[in-house]
């Protein structure tokens, strides 16, 4: 019997952000900050926190309901959840089951990704695999971060507290027939062309979050809360030079295996961790300003939603549109980084 080809196809993209914005000048009012100094270092101007109560799973299920709509299709009809997140609503299990639950979608098979803000990345090259080893024909892939409770908004936590936001994104991720060639970056063939991957372990305490965890004894203590280990904590300026770094080279590595030069990318939807990174990233690889989408500005990091979140908005804008050639590109806590090339 002949071997049918099947190539991954985004069929939909949505995002929910919460109502509640959180600008510089309120967070200064907690914690030795400012403005200006906010904006200079990372081009923040505000960032959304959900109110108290509200899950990682709620945000996410307005992102969920978006990028079904836009896909012509139910949640019933994927078979397969894949959550992306640091901040579940518990600490296990993951926020697929629960999502599987909340959206009715029958026995499916449910994972959650650890890749922190390369979670979309891991994400896509997951269910691209999934669906062409033919495990899946339709999959939900959900990347949702309620972080502000998480924070230590006072002036020991104030280089993190600052930065981050809370946000979700989704994507159904569709198997689709390939009669001829497979998507490739020289054709105009629709689906996920290739993948990056990579990780450094070497980096896990310079961004993490120590407890709950089994590095401390007894898992969670009244010391742990005591030392701020209940917040994350990051040594910014490493992870700043590493984050440059391997996002340089992922972006170069896929440019370079894909016989492409950086000039035939439509997009580039590049995490949204500090517009710094964005602009160093973009002038080293040679990239024209427009042809990246940055919105830090109104959302902070929200860590593994950045980029649907930025996919969404890019298709609502009409600067992501069928035929694109689109790069994401993503370094966080891990470390992990990587990116995905994808004929839109
Ligand atoms: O999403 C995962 C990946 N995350 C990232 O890639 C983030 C990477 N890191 C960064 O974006 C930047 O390193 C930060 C935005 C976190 C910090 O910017 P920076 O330019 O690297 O500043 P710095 O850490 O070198 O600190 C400069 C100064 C320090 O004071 P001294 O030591 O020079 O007196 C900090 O104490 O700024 C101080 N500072 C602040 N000042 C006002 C740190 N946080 C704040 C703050 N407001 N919120």
């Amino acid at each position: 019997m002949e071997k049918t080809t099947v190539r991954t196809v985004v069929r939909g993209v949505g995002h929910n952000v919460p109502p509640r914005s959180v600008t510089n000048v309120e967070l200064s009012k907690l914690m030795d900050t400012s403005d200006e100094w906010i904006i200079e270092r990372t081009g923040i101007r505000e960032r959304r926190f959900v109110e108290a109560g509200t899950t990682t799973t709620d945000l996410a299920l307005p992102a969920i309901e978006m990028a079904c709509q836009r896909a012509g299709i139910k949640p019933q009809d994927c078979d397969m959840i894949i959550g992306a997140t640091l901040s579940p609503d518990f600490f296990f299990p993951g926020i697929g089951t629960v999502l599987q639950h909340k959206l009715g979608m029958g026995h499916v098979p449910a994972l959650d990704i650890r890749a922190q803000c390369s979670g979309l990345i891991y994400g896509l090259a997951t269910a691209d695999a999934y669906i062409r080893s033919g495990m899946a024909k339709r999959i939900l892939l959900v990347c949702s971060e309620v972080q502000s409770p998480i924070l230590d908004k006072t002036n020991r936590g104030r280089d993190m507290a600052v930065l981050f936001g809370d946000g979700a994104g989704a994507l159904v991720i569709e198997s689709q027939p390939c009669a001829g060639e497979p998507p490739r970056a020289n054709n105009q063939v629709r689906g996920v062309i290739d993948s990056i991957m990579g990780s450094d372990g070497s980096g896990a305490q310079l961004l993490f979050l120590k407890a709950p965890g089994s590095i401390v004894p007894g898992f969670m203590t009244q010391a742990a809360v005591d030392a701020g280990d209940i917040h994350p904590k990051m040594d910014g300026r490493v992870v700043f030079k590493n984050a440059v770094t391997r996002m340089v080279e992922a972006a170069n590595a896929m440019l370079e295996r894909n016989g492409i030069s950086p000039s035939q990318l439509d997009l580039v939807l590049p995490h949204q961790a500090n517009l710094r990174i964005n602009e160093a990233v973009r002038e080293k690889l040679g990239i024209a300003e427009d042809r990246v989408f940055n919105n830090i500005q109104k959302y902070g990091n929200t860590t593994a939603a950045t980029i649907p979140i930025c996919m969404s908005e890019a298709v609502e804008q009409g600067k992501l549109k069928e035929g694109h050639l689109v790069l994401t590109l993503a370094f966080g806590a891990g470390f992990t980084w990587g990116c995905n090339l994808i004929r839109w």
